[in-house]
C-alpha cells in the first residue's frame, strides 16, 4: 500500500519536475519602451521579446531601428555576446 503510493508520488513528482524543466517559458516585456536602455531593462528583468505600442505611435517606424542599435551599444559596452545571455540576469 505504502509502496504504491510511494510510487505513484515519485512519478507524479517526475512529471512537475518535467514540466518545470523541460517547458521552456517565454516572457514578453512590454510597457513604457521607447529606447534601447529600456528594451535593455525589460529583457535584464526576464523578457525574451519585447513589444512596442506607444512609442512607435509618437515616433513611427524608425524607432525599431533607433532601438535596436542602442541594445546593440548596450551589449558592445557591458561586454556581452548575445542578447540571450542577460536574458533574466536582473531577477
Ligand atoms: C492604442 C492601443 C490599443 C491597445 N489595445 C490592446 C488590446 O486590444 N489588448 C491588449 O491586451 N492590450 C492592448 N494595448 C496594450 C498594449 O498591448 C501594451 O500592453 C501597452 O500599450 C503597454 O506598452 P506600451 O507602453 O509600449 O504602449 C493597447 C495599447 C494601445 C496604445
Amino acid at each position: 500500500m505504502l509502496g504504491s503510493f510511494r510510487k505513484f508520488s515519485s512519478s507524479l513528482f517526475a512529471k512537475i519536475f518535467l514540466f518545470i524543466v523541460a517547458i521552456p517559458f517565454v516572457f514578453w516585456g512590454m510597457g513604457g519602451v521607447f529606447s534601447g536602455a529600456d528594451a535593455y531593462e525589460k529583457i535584464r528583468a526576464g523578457a525574451s521579446a519585447v513589444q512596442i505600442y506607444t512609442a512607435l505611435i509618437y515616433e513611427g517606424p524608425g524607432l525599431v531601428k533607433r532601438v535596436k542599435q542602442e541594445l546593440a551599444e548596450l551589449l558592445e559596452r557591458d561586454e556581452i555576446n548575445s542578447v540571450k545571455d542577460v536574458i533574466g540576469i536582473d531577477s
